[in-house]
């Protein structure tokens, strides 16, 4: 694993909503206490959440930072907005996620509790998967790409940046998708996907 899942405090999560609060829920399983965290989130600000205080991004200097966005274009320009005031990413990975041995998870990078991500994957920095979703092996993630809850990437997928794969969608083996796709919940996706598509429905179209 690469050296994005140690963080410097204080570590700031880049969101207050409910993924916010999953990531500090894999922080806090990982022996991190609400005194390291620092939410950043401009509409609740000024407020608490399990204890960490929340702050306006305008208000974060330093130490580290994670996106708990799951639109990747959000996470894009929040991550240009934390790098500009000094702050570096960092990974975080619920313990009990299941990674094979080969796999680096780059900084930036979020993955839940009861993901599995098996051998040969590479998974961009700024990508996400959520809890008990799979990602198959040889499968590539590219850079600020989701997946979501439940959600099935079957073995040798390539996702390209920007992808969305939604809760209890599947990708078959092989497929390609393309660029800022975003694949509802529950559809397959069967065969090689355009970039810029809304795609739902079995199979996905
Ligand atoms: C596909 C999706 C992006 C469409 O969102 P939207 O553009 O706001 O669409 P709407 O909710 O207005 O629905 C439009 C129509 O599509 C249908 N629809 C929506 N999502 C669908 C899906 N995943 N599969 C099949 N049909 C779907 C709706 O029932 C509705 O049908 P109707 O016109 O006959 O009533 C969204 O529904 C989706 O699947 N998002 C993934 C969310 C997810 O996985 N979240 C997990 C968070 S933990």
């Amino acid at each position: 694993m690469s050296d994005g899942t140690l963080g410097v405090a204080p570590i700031h999560i880049v969101g207050a909503g409910g993924l916010g609060r999953e990531v500090f829920d894999a922080l806090f399983q990982n022996g991190v206490t609400a005194a390291d965290v620092v939410f950043a989130d401009d509409h609740l600000a000024a407020g608490e959440v399990h204890g960490a205080v929340v702050r306006r991004l305008a208000d974060t200097v330093g130490g580290s930072y994670v996106v708990a966005v799951a639109d990747p274009a959000g996470r894009r320009r929040l991550r240009r907005r934390m790098e500009s005031m000094g702050s570096t990413p960092m990974a975080v990975v619920h313990p009990r996620a299941v990674i094979a041995h080969d796999v680096v998870v780059w900084p930036g990078c979020v993955v839940l509790a009861n993901a599995f991500i098996s051998t040969g994957v590479r998974l961009e920095p700024h990508t996400q998967v959520h809890s008990n979703a799979t990602v198959g092996h040889d499968t590539i993630v590219h850079e600020y790409t989701t997946v979501l809850p439940g959600a099935n990437l079957a073995g040798n997928v390539v996702l390209e940046r920007d992808v969305t794969v939604g809760s209890n969608a599947c990708v078959l083996s092989g497929v390609h998708v393309g660029a800022g796709t975003f694949i509802g919940a529950g559809a397959v996706a069967t065969k090689t996907h355009p970039a810029g598509r809304l795609l739902t429905r079995v199979p996905a179209r």
